[in-house]
């Protein structure tokens, strides 16, 4: 495998869209009760995505090819928290770049994001997301409760306030 690169997500154009769309069908190919549900509904969810973090859409590209990405939102009301906090809204890399390092950087990308703006990230993962669960919690997320088939956790982060917000 190449060299990784991470970069923040300039814009979503049609095409950029499609790629993601199949990264993210691909990536969840035996958890589609998490994810993956269908193309129309990939599209509307990452345009949500989109919408609410554009600042914190991070890409992996491996020679250059779309191959995972994070979408990490720094202004995230939880109402189980009753606060503003960091979200990571999706996390996903293409079933073929799984298992080579690729989440590890997406993840302290967005995790060094996130600790410029907040002290407390959430998240929500589907409750038989064996891989993806032991990953959170080595990153030191953890479990704190649970709605239906979706277990959320959390992890706190030593803010470093260091930048102007959109700096990084
Ligand atoms: N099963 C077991 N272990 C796993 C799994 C898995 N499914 N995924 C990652 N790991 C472990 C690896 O063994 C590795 O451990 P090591 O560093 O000690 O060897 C570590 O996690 C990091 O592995 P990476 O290769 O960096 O992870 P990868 O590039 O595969 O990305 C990710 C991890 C994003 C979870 C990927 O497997 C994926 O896309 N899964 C499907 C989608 C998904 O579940 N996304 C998270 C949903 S929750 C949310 O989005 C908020």
């Amino acid at each position: 495998m190449g060299a990784v690169e991470v970069e923040r997500l300039d814009r979503l154009n049609a095409e950029t869209l499609e790629e993601l769309v199949g990264i993210y069908m691909r990536g969840y190919e035996g958890l589609r009760e998490y994810g993956g549900e269908g193309e129309g509904y990939a599209k509307r969810y990452l345009r949500w995505c989109w919408s609410k973090a554009r600042d914190g859409f991070f890409v992996a590209r491996v020679n250059g090819e779309l191959a995972g990405f994070i979408v990490c939102d720094r202004d995230w009301y939880s109402k189980y928290e009753g606060r503003i906090v960091g979200a990571i809204h999706e996390f996903v890399v293409d079933r073929g770049f799984q298992g080579h390092g690729i989440g590890r950087i997406l993840m302290e990308k967005g995790l060094d994001y996130l600790s410029r703006y907040t002290d407390r990230v959430e998240l929500w993962v589907g409750e038989k997301n064996r891989g993806a669960i032991e990953f959170y919690e080595s990153y030191g997320f953890r479990r704190v409760g649970q709605s239906g088939i979706w277990v959320r956790m959390v992890r706190d982060l030593h803010a470093k306030p260091d930048k102007p917000l959109g700096e990084d």
